[in-house]
């Protein structure tokens, strides 16, 4: 096969990307890829709060809608990406502004709106995005302050309630292995399924760095949350260097991509692999990691690397 989607096809795991949704407007080698290389989709921001309700009640979907379409016209899911998150709020939406009782109220409505919007045509939700710190406790956010930890479970309940079908899921990073923050999450998912809230899946980012070294239990981990009854996704997976790129970072660069991909399909349940993005054209890393980059499978100009090798023969021997 030729592509990773012909690869993937028969393994009974999805491979996507996040989608940029101004580079697929603007740029037809990219969005060629988008549509040639993956059978899933995540949009990188057009669904969370803050573009979707820039104004307290104006909504705007259209660039949301557009990425829907496009996976619709191309055979492919979507996983929704992200309904509650301490990042990427409107600028509206402070504590100054409302009272807890209200945030409450504008969580719940936000959440049933946009899972209403597209009911039917999201594969997965990311519902709740990073909400434990790396040693296990609860992150600081506006929604554990105001609410509680129960604003998880509400927000599981909101999202089922508005769209029956959609598998919701939990998403972290630093979370692929066995450690202090998947423990947290595994307690609180054997918690959840025990009080018989809807969730259904756990979601491992994969944002990797040659210079970290990679998690070795990623299966195991993955295989524990399974035997709770719940799905698994990689779900934005890079793995960045020091610059300048060099042929051993290269190649230990294709080794994190595979860890994760192997951890997915030596997994019953492991459902997708999303690279969050897979060209450096428009990665997201540089601007965050200075200077760091080249995280993706493909460089600047669409070249595919030893990664982008690495995962293709990883999914053809599968
Ligand atoms: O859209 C505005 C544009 O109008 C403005 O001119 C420009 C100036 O900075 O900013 C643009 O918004 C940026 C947005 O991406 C769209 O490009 C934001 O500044 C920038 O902060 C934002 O970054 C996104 C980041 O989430 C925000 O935390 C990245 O693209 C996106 O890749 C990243 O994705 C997250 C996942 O959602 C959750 N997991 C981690 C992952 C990586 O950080």
């Amino acid at each position: 096969p030729d592509t990773l989607r012909a690869a993937a096809r028969g393994t009974g795991v999805r491979i996507g990307t996040a989608v940029d949704m101004d580079a697929l407007a603007e740029d037809d080698a990219y969005r060629g890829e988008v549509a040639t290389e993956f059978s899933t989709v995540t949009p990188e921001n057009v669904m969370k709060w803050q573009l979707v309700e820039p104004q307290p009640g104006v909504y705007d979907w259209a660039a949301a809608d557009r990425l829907v379409d496009f996976a619709r016209a191309h055979r492919q899911t979507v996983r929704g990406h992200t309904l509650v998150w301490h990042n990427q709020n409107p600028a509206w939406l402070t504590e100054d502004a409302y009272t807890p009782a209200q945030l409450r109220a504008l969580l719940k409505k936000h959440i049933t709106d946009e899972v209403r919007h597209f009911r039917g045509r999201i594969w997965h939700w990311d519902v709740a995005n990073e909400i434990f710190n790396d040693d296990g406790t609860w992150r600081d956010t506006i929604w554990l302050r105001n609410l509680g930890p129960g604003y998880v479970a509400d927000a599981l309940r909101w999202a089922h309630q508005a769209d029956p079908r959609a598998k919701l899921f939990l998403n972290d990073y630093n979370n692929e292995g066995v450690n202090a923050k998947s423990d947290a999450y595994y307690a609180l998912m054997r918690q959840l399924k025990a009080q018989h809230v809807p969730v259904h899946g756990y979601g491992v980012q994969g944002h990797l760095g040659v210079q970290y070294g990679f998690p070795a239990d990623v299966r195991e981990n993955l295989r524990r949350f399974e035997a709770l009854g719940l799905s698994t996704a990689v779900t934005e997976v890079d793995v960045r260097m020091p610059l300048p790129a060099d042929t051993v970072k290269e190649q230990a660069q294709a080794r994190g991509f595979t860890v994760l991909l192997q951890a997915c399909l030596l997994s019953r349940r492991c459902e997708s692999y999303t690279l969050w993005g897979f060209t450096d054209r428009y990665s997201w890393v540089p601007g965050v990691f200075d200077g760091q980059g080249s995280a993706t499978p493909m460089d600047e100009d669409l070249t595919p690397k030893p990664a982008y090798d690495a995962i293709r023969d990883t999914l053809e021997l599968a």
